[in-house]
């Protein structure tokens, strides 16, 4: 890597063409000479945050420069020991020769594996139908050879709109071989399942959109088949689980009807497409399945999910499975009757949509405390903090909320706050973390417009929950079970999602963490026909509630966006707290 000059006032003539390459999407643009990585990122239809406008004083375009050369402007958003380590702001950068560059706010994830569900671990002879992995699939019987020395392995895939998972089993066994995970390289076109859809409407997106879903997982299947030294030949089965949105661009279907009245979506049994068909990296014969949606946000990923959960064996207690990721999606229910809907809960607990949020990856600070003034976290990986993943941006919001820094709608107290309000170029905030202390040698600020995003989560995944029971006749301490999907909840503290109004005031042990049930639930499908044939059933007994066209939920929205709740009775437990 060299950086030619850092004269940025002399002209860079733009009569050469040179290509950046941008990771971890591996995508690449033609730019002419003297373009800014910025504006080269925005060609590549890159999701780089800009909030300074190009200024070179937010920071927020970060980017580090893996080789070729550039033309670089000192900056104040970034300090010189970040500079001798590669890394540039995007906007104050000069392409003069061919690039890679990498995203650091899209870095390796650090996905856990099915082993972590700890839920599923302790239940797995009584969560529903977990069959053990006895026969082959019916589904696959006919393209299995029968040659017993021979590999027979399948994959299990969770397809999220911003991380894909992806496990090869081995189908004799049952037993996981490997398991691999990225980030959903359609990200480029849109960080939200609206913005996808949006863009699948213009001639060609539709068939770019499956093109990049196909290569996101290609590439997690070889990356598997890499660390056991396997051939693509001998994978002969697919189970897919994914939300509505990424099913339809998996099976190249065209999206558009999902946000429409009246909201049909044509997956309500599982799908089955021949592997050739889709371009997977498979032996062309492989079966792939896709488990069922019920609804234009309630995909296979929570239909697949509930195979997880004792909530489709019990008759007796209610029970309610929330995943909380950019959409919140929610079942109440039991064994013979559910209803479910899903809410735009949008990306701030999964890192985006916030100025000092991340990925739960290596430098996230996970878990975070306030003490009458200090702050105590500790960071994923150990060493300086880079952002807050959503787990310790829960825990901020609590203690904020809890020790007056905050008041109920989320405003900074200037006198509490005092010693730790700062300025950013996105409004006033609270430090976290001071320049020297911090990764990126910038101060670690929440604002208190991330704050009311924060909130704004939150009320909508609570107004929801709220909404389900109040259409089945039901009240909060009806329900017996809380189950909790989704990485982000996996590591949540739930004193301090109940505190800041995020989940219902109920008794902590009714709450249960299953982890990343949509690929335990792939899994499940993966090695028994009877899941499949279950999660069919569960599909068909859903009743799906279309938010957009309930007229109540708006006004349990706006109850839910104070701290925890405009009706402080909801919350008896922190009601005393906030009383002490
Ligand atoms: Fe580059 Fe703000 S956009 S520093």
């Amino acid at each position: 890597m060299t950086v030619t000059e850092i004269n940025w006032s002399e002209e860079v003539v733009p009569d050469s063409r040179f290509t950046v390459r941008f990771l971890p999407f591996d995508a690449t643009v033609e730019v002419a000479s003297g373009t800014t990585l910025l504006d080269a990122a925005v060609e590549a239809g890159l999701p780089v945050k800009a909030s300074c406008g190009g200024r070179g004083t937010c920071g927020d375009c970060l980017l580090s420069i893996n080789s070729g050369s550039y033309r670089a402007r000192p900056s104040a958003g970034l300090s010189k020991n970040l500079v001798a380590q590669g890394y540039a702001l995007a906007c104050t950068t000069r392409v003069t020769d061919n690039l890679t560059v990498h995203l650091p706010q899209f870095q390796e994830l650090s996905i856990r594996s099915v082993a972590d569900s700890g839920f599923f671990n302790a239940h797995k002879d009584e969560v529903s139908g977990y069959y053990g992995p006895a026969s082959f699939s019916e589904t696959v019987a006919d393209v299995i050879p029968s040659a017993t020395d021979k590999n027979i392995f399948g994959i299990a895939c969770d397809v999220g709109t911003t991380t894909v998972v992806v496990q090869l089993v081995d189908l004799r066994t049952g037993r996981v071989l490997s398991t691999a995970s990225g980030y959903n390289h359609q990200l480029k076109c849109g960080d939200d399942i609206i913005s996808r859809i949006h863009y699948a409407e213009k001639p060609g997106h539709l068939r770019e959109l499956n093109t990049l879903i196909v290569a996101t997982i290609n590439r997690l299947i070889q990356k598997n088949l890499e660390t056991i030294h396997g051939t693509f030949l001998d994978i002969y089965y697919a189970s897919v689980s994914g939300n509505t949105t990424m099913t339809y661009l998996l099976l190249n279907m065209d999206p558009g009807n999902i946000r429409k009245d009246p909201y049909a979506v044509g997956l309500n049994r599982t799908r089955l497409a021949v592997s050739r068909n889709l371009g997977l990296k498979m032996n062309p014969e492989a079966m792939v399945l896709c488990a069922p949606a019920v609804g234009s946000y309630v995909g296979g990923d929570i239909t697949a999910g509930l195979l997880c959960t004792p909530l489709l064996r019990d008759a007796e207690k209610v029970s309610l499975f929330i995943d909380v990721g950019t959409n919140g999606e929610l079942v109440l229910g039991n064994r013979d009757w559910m209803v479910t809907c899903a809410c735009s809960a949008g990306p701030a607990f999964e890192g985006s949509g916030t100025k000092c949020g991340m990925p739960a990856a290596a430098g996230a600070i996970e878990r975070i405390g306030l003490d009458n003034g200090s702050v105590a976290y500790t960071v994923i990986g150990g060493g300086k903090p880079k952002g807050l993943c959503g787990s310790g941006l829960v825990d901020l919001l609590s203690g904020l909320f809890l020790q007056g820094y905050i008041d109920r709608g989320g405003k900074l107290s200037e006198e509490k706050a005092a010693d730790r309000l700062v300025e950013t170029e996105r409004g006033g905030g609270f430090l976290i973390e001071k320049a020297e202390r911090s990764y990126w040698e910038k101060d670690l600020v929440i604002t208190e417009n991330d704050i009311a995003n924060l909130i704004r989560t939150k009320g909508a995944v609570f107004s929801a929950c709220s909404l389900l029971l109040k259409n089945v006749g039901l009240a909060f301490e009806n329900l017996d079970a809380v189950y909790i999907a989704g990485g982000f909840g996996q590591y949540l503290n739930i004193e301090n999602a109940i505190s800041i109004g995020l989940f219902p005031d109920l008794p902590r042990d009714r709450f249960h963490y299953l982890g990343n049930s949509s690929l335990l639930g792939a899994y499940l499908v993966l090695i028994s026909d009877k899941n499949r044939d279950l999660v069919n059933e569960t599909a068909g007994r859903m009743t799906y509630i279309e938010l957009n066209t309930e007229p109540d939920y708006m006004n349990e929205y706006t109850g839910s966006l104070f701290l925890p709740h405009t009706d402080m009775d909801l919350f008896p437990s922190v009601k005393r707290i906030w009383n002490q």
